[in-house]
């Protein structure tokens, strides 16, 4: 498992690319870790992306890109709620002013949602399909004129529980990253003789801030962070760094002929779980 950040640097790998992460804020200090958009944000930009970063929280996406400046790299924070069109427009715009060209899309924006049919209302149901599939939905509809023109890269940020159960009770949740998936397969195949890859990764038990926030139920860190451990092979969460380096390879050239995969970053919890 990565722990951290730092480690053997190529800026050159993504060096005159502009990497836009939606979702990329540091938001709260939860578990005392770190979000996978920040990761990625912050991974991109030290392997040489422009990087865009794009949250609903305007201190959030600040606090990525001090961070990305901290560290010599380049990086622009854009407020826009990823659920709504014009913002999302106006948020690709603000990118493309800022950079002058779009590689790469990252699609981070995530939320859960517990509960099933007999706990959710309608409109909660709806919510949750809103910010994890009409996000990447929007994303792809605003981003991909302008990726057509040199090609580009498109990472969606789904979850095992897309197509697994990985002990939480979230349907609503688990349907709307399945749709993800099949979104994800559907743009690949669509644009794949036009440059543009599409795909995804299944991210299992990872430690982000989310987890504590969303998942906890009222129990304390060190519970939550036991029991996620305790349901992975592997006996430990993953680190958001080990989505963001599974994205990173997604977005290099490295992965010039992978489009329409579904990359399981779990420790092995999709076999376990199967
Ligand atoms: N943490 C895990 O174990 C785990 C597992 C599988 C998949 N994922 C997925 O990874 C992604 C990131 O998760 P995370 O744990 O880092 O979450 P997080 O809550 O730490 O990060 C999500 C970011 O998205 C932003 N955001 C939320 N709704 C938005 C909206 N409508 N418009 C713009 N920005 C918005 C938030 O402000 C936050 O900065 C999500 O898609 C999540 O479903 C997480």
């Amino acid at each position: 498992m990565t722990v951290h950040g730092t480690g053997p640097v190529d800026r050159s790998r993504l060096a005159g690319r502009t990497a836009l992460v939606l979702g990329g804020g540091h938001g709260s200090q939860d578990g005392g870790t770190v979000g996978i958009g920040f990761a990625t944000a912050t991974t991109f930009a030290r392997h040489g992306a422009a990087t865009v970063v794009v949250d609903r929280d305007a201190d959030a996406a600040v606090r990525t890109v001090d961070e990305i400046r901290r560290s010599g790299g380049t990086g622009h924070a854009v407020v826009a709620d990823a659920t709504d069109p014009d913002q999302v427009e106006a948020a690709v715009s603000e990118a493309l002013r800022r950079t002058g060209r779009l590689d790469v899309v990252h699609n981070n924006v995530g939320v859960t949602c517990l509960g099933g049919p007999e706990e959710l209302t309608l409109e909660q149901w709806r919510a949750t399909l809103a910010v994890n599939l009409d996000s990447v939905f929007l994303s792809a509809q605003k981003t991909i004129p302008h990726l057509l023109r040199h090609g580009g890269v498109i990472v969606n940020v789904s979850s095992t529980a897309s197509i697994r159960w990985t002990g939480y009770p979230y349907p609503a949740y688990a349907a709307a990253k399945a749709a993800v998936n099949q979104l994800t397969r559907s743009l690949a195949v669509q644009y794949a003789d036009r440059g543009i890859r599409v795909n995804a990764i299944l991210a299992g038990l990872i430690d982000t801030p989310l987890v504590y926030r969303q998942l906890a139920g009222g129990r304390t860190v060190a519970d939550v962070r036991a029991e996620r451990a305790a349901l992975s092979p592997t006996g430990a969460m993953g680190s958001p760094y080990d989505i963001a380096h599974a994205a990173l390879f997604l977005a290099s050239d490295e992965a010039a002929y992978i489009t329409g995969t579904l990359l399981p970053v779990d420790g092995g919890l999709h076999v376990r779980a199967a």
